[in-house]
């Protein structure tokens, strides 16, 4: 018998470093925050059996949605979302029946902190729980028996083809994989994911939100990404990732600068794990200050708002900060050390676990 009922809860996460790597085939070293979405999902019933229709209700926004399992249709803001991991889902030939969702959150939207992930992967996991008809080949007895990259891939799908946000699978892979105390060195040529001990030892991981909002799908982000592409082209590679400095270095302007940026960011990711492994906070905040230079002054992604809240950040003593995320807005990350008081209007961040199955 498929549960009548299940609970899904899927963090945001944090990047410390390396950013706009993950389509670029290249290094990232991410971790699942505290903050995320929780999905409660229960079937449905009509007069001649279970319905084939989804209630949805976001219950922070206080809106709802409702369509037909056959057909979800497209959708704007977060309906796009849940009609999306419907159809998907769908179109992997996984079991749905007709369900009422509930879901809620803590990850503000928009601030660069991956609350579109988050609700994706809740969602696909308590749908998949809900539809699966038996338990064989579960994870812990409990989470449903669809591979967790699949389930990225999956995710991605929605935000490409039905959010129209050509993102890569940084968000979806560091909210299935997190683990607490962990930060995630996920190699995006292979999707290799490896843990490595983020130790914090008093220093302080916080964010500072930039107060700007984004989406990808309407900033700059999808016209970086053909950059990117363009760039591979000319340099006859499949990704950026591959291409040697010698060769970057004569690309027409401005595909030189994203492509040094990517070059430089993943040797970045290379030498923050090699820190986190000797617990040398201090190199991770000079790294974090060399990413923020190369995302604003090679990847062009910077504005104001965002350069005004680093500045507050290091004016308040932080070791290094920069932005996180897709860039043109969102939030700030800043490391301050364990006699350096942080702002008070920041949130402290800490690695914690992945997505789970919740008790109903
Ligand atoms: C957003 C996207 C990710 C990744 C980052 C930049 O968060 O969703 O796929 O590209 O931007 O590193």
């Amino acid at each position: 018998m498929a549960p009548e009922r299940s609970c899904a809860f899927a963090p945001g996460r944090v990047n410390l470093i390396g950013e706009h790597t993950d389509y670029n085939g290249g290094l990232a070293l991410p971790f699942a925050i505290a903050q995320g979405v929780t999905v409660r999902a229960e079937t449905t019933r009509g007069d001649s059996g279970l319905a084939e229709t989804i209630e949805a209700h976001a219950r922070d926004l206080e809106e709802s949605d409702e369509f037909t399992l056959a057909e979800p249709g497209p959708a704007d803001g977060w309906r796009a979302f849940v009609r999306g991991v419907v159809a998907e889902l769908g179109r992997a030939g996984y079991p749905l029946c007709g369900a009422r969702l509930e879901i809620s959150g803590d990850v503000p939207q928009g601030s660069g902190l991956s609350s579109s992930a988050a609700l994706e992967v809740a969602l696909c996991l308590a749908l998949a729980e809900l539809g699966s008809e038996s338990s064989e080949g579960r994870e812990d007895g409990r989470h449903v028996a669809l591979d967790r990259r699949d389930i990225a891939r999956l995710c991605a799908r929605v935000e490409n083809e039905w959010v129209g946000a050509h993102t890569g699978l940084l968000d979806q892979l560091a909210s299935l994989f997190g683990a607490p105390d962990t930060a995630l060195r996920i190699d995006f040529a292979t999707l290799e994911i490896e843990p490595v001990p983020l130790v914090l030892d008093g220093w302080r991981l916080v964010i500072l939100d930039s107060g700007e909002r984004h989406a990808h799908a309407s900033s700059g982000y999808n016209e970086r990404r053909d950059e990117c592409a363009r760039a591979c082209a000319l340099l006859g590679v499949d990704s950026l990732s591959e291409g040697s400095a010698h060769a970057v270095a004569q690309l027409p302007e401005p595909l030189r600068l994203r492509a040094e940026h990517v070059l430089g960011e993943n040797r970045r990711v290379r030498e923050a794990v090699a820190a986190l492994r000797t617990e040398d906070l201090a190199t991770i905040g000079v790294l974090l200050d060399a990413s923020h230079e190369s995302l604003r002054d090679l990847f062009e992604i910077s504005t104001q708002a965002v350069e005004a809240a680093v500045a507050r950040l290091r004016c308040a003593g932080a070791a290094g900060a920069r932005m996180v995320g897709g860039g043109f807005g969102g939030s700030i990350l800043g490391l301050f050390a364990p006699d350096v008081p942080p702002p008070p209007d920041t949130l402290e961040v800490r690695p914690g676990p992945g997505a789970h199955l919740l008790e109903t």
